[in-house]
């Protein structure tokens, strides 16, 4: 019978045994229950709750535990329930009476929240440093690749030549984001629960902001109902993972036809690549396609969590329990994913032999002809269409903008010459896109020092 049962007549039925149980999932947060634990009895003992002997042989029940559970010697079964029923009783069959005073002044309603906030204060931290540790990777390949230029695409289709570090800076920015969100969202996850107990405090003289402090929490939570029905924490922290797998996606979509044969922008190296179990000349980039799978995985996750959530009454509903499995599964699957792409585009080569050829193509430099007469007085609109006019001049002639000739333009304007086109070497489009946040390479440069700076002090913030 469970450690509740005292009004109950029968167990539970087996088949409802294992429907109800969590213990299969919430194994992983042990060593947070028994910090939770440890916390607590000390606060007891502080406020002569307990002993400070009882405090003692509760603590070193405990840390036995912890021991039992890290060397396998302690197997749960769905019969615990869940990991803090399994703690309590093992304490109890462990030290005698004296356990049964561990869940003074304490329910598992703000248990269940205390370790599941402990947890993810440290996941998100990692979850941080491994978005650290991807942004540098990408500060490298900007500077590496600053005036190296590529085709910029929108619509899929040649728009405007840029630099890849350039493009290496705007992935950058997003994941700056994501970072951001997730140090914004820690303010709010890091007050502590415990204590709160079921829904309405407790008689018992306690001291919140000891154990708050203990568990190096910013302070308790301020209202108990809230606390113990509240999930914002972990919706804020899915909706950051979905963003941040969206990113990753999106460039994980891109290496998938860059790395194409059409396109061959890139070699994803083979540590990151498959073959075909039936065609022998296969190198597929399965990592960068799962990666893209891995995405909706995440995203359901959160819809999940935000179904589970919707409807629920205050204060705590055994709902609550399913937030578990999704939070775990976006911690793994977004830590894993960050941590693999980072490591797939530091072995990825960029390929300018088969970029190069492509500048060629697609008429990127037409934005310039049109902007290089507005500079010369000819009004943007007029421009716009002069340099379209030239572009079907350039289609029907075979050649590009600059092969023209002054008899060439002259048909279709006659107050413009090859002169007043300027320079349009692909070279000098991408120099002179000097605003700021423009892809020429001092502007890439800039942002490459603000990146850096940027991403130096968070990292000695977080560390
Ligand atoms: N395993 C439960 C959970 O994760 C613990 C809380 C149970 N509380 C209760 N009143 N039944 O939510």
């Amino acid at each position: 019978m469970a450690l509740w049962s005292g009004r109950f007549e029968k167990d539970m039925d087996q088949i409802v045994k294992q429907y109800n149980a969590s213990i299969g999932f919430d194994q992983r947060l042990y060593n947070y229950d028994i910090n939770g634990s440890i916390a607590h009895v000390t606060m007891l003992a502080t406020q002569n709750i307990i002993t400070e002997e009882e405090r003692d042989i509760i603590i070193g029940g405990l840390e036995q535990i912890r021991t039992g559970i890290a060397n396998g010697e302690i197997v749960f079964t769905y019969e615990d329930e869940d990991i803090h029923m399994a703690i309590e009783s093992r304490l109890i069959q462990l030290v005698g009476d004296v356990g049964k005073k561990v869940h003074t002044g304490r329910a598992r309603n703000d248990q269940s929240a205390v370790d599941v906030k402990q947890y993810l204060c440290f996941e998100l931290r990692e979850i941080v440093k491994e978005l650290i540790e991807l942004e540098k990777v990408i500060l490298q390949k900007a500077q590496q690749y600053k005036e190296q230029i590529t085709v910029g695409f929108t619509h899929i289709q040649h728009a405007q030549p840029i630099t890849l570090g350039f493009m290496f800076m705007g992935y950058f920015q997003m994941f700056k984001r994501d970072i951001q969100r997730l140090m914004d969202a820690y303010e709010r996850i890091n007050f502590c629960p415990l204590g709160t107990c079921a829904l309405a405090g407790t008689t018992i003289p306690l001291d919140r902001h000891m154990t708050s402090q203990l568990l190096g929490f910013a302070g308790p939570t301020e209202n108990a109902m809230d606390t113990v029905s509240d999930r914002d924490y972990i919706l804020e922290f899915l909706s950051t993972a979905s963003i941040s797998m969206m990113h990753l996606s999106r460039w994980a979509e891109e290496f998938t036809w860059w790395n194409s044969t059409e396109f061959s922008y890139i070699a994803i190296d083979d540590s990151f690549c498959t073959g075909s179990s039936m065609m022998p000349q296969k190198k597929n980039p399965d990592i960068a396609e799962l990666l893209r799978g891995k995405c909706g995985r995440v995203y359901g996750d959160l819809m999940g969590m935000l179904t589970v959530m919707k409807g629920t009454p205050m204060t705590y509903n055994k709902d609550f329990q399913e937030d578990k499995e999704y939070l775990f599964d976006a911690v793994d699957t977004w830590k894993a994913s960050v941590t693999i792409f980072a490591k797939m585009l530091k072995k990825t080569e960029y390929r300018m032999d088969k970029i190069a050829p492509q500048l060629e193509r697609g008429f990127l430099n037409a934005t310039d002809v049109a902007e290089n007469l507005v500079m010369a007085g000819v009004p943007f609109r007029e421009a716009h269409h002069i340099t379209g006019r030239l572009v079907k001049l350039c289609e029907n002639k075979g050649c590009n903008l600059e092969d023209l000739t002054d008899e060439d333009i002259k048909t279709v304007n006659p107050d413009i010459s090859r002169a007043t086109l300027g320079d349009i070497t692909i070279k000098a489009c991408v120099e002179n896109r000097k605003t700021f946040g423009g892809t020429a390479p001092s502007e890439v440069e800039r942002q490459i020092a603000n990146g850096t700076a940027w991403l130096d002090y968070t990292e000695k913030e977080w560390s």
